[in-house]
């Protein structure tokens, strides 16, 4: 049996946390589709295409897609057979959102598990929004992000 797994999120724009995550989940799902949430509340800085593209950029491997996706996200994930949505957990302060989050999707969908990971020690402050932010003011995002997108943060903000 292909165990399906489905990693969740804004990717504005993917990190190094995140591609951290992707290849941890790899230890326990064969498949891992990344799926990036059209409906982010906050007005993204890259569009959705352009999101999608960068984690297309920055993950290759054979065992991750990288999908979009609207509305709610059970059913996004019944729709490619996925049985596990993983989630990072950095810090307590994502403790309330996510476990809520979790809850939430477990009563949408009761088969459906939430299996948080923690990310590697030293990406566990990382996170979209501070890369957006030091590289508005033109700080270096390399250790932060991959080529692709610090070039990509580049164009976009002219720095
Ligand atoms: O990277 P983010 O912004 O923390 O990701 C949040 C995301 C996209 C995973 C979450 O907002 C989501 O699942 N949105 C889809 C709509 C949905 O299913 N909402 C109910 C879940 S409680």
């Amino acid at each position: 049996m292909t165990r399906v797994g489905v990693y969740p999120g804004s990717f504005d724009p993917i990190t190094k946390g995140h591609e951290d995550l992707i290849h941890r989940s790899l230890a326990f799902v064969d498949k891992l589709v990344v799926a990036v949430a059209v409906n982010v509340s906050k007005q993204p800085l890259f569009t959705l295409d352009e999101r999608v593209a960068l984690i297309e950029q920055t993950v290759r491997d054979k065992a991750i897609a990288v999908r979009s996706f609207d509305g709610l996200l059970v059913n996004f994930a019944r729709s490619v057979g996925a049985t596990v949505i993983v989630r990072g957990l950095r810090a307590v302060s994502d403790f309330e959102y996510e476990f809520q989050m979790a809850l939430m999707n477990r009563t949408l969908a009761p088969k459906l598990e939430t299996v948080f990971l923690v990310p590697a020690f030293d990406l566990t402050y990382l996170s979209s929004s501070l890369v957006r932010e030091v590289a508005r003011f033109g700080g270096d995002v390399s250790a932060l992000v991959h080529p692709a997108v610090q070039q990509a943060l580049h164009q976009k903000l002219g720095k």
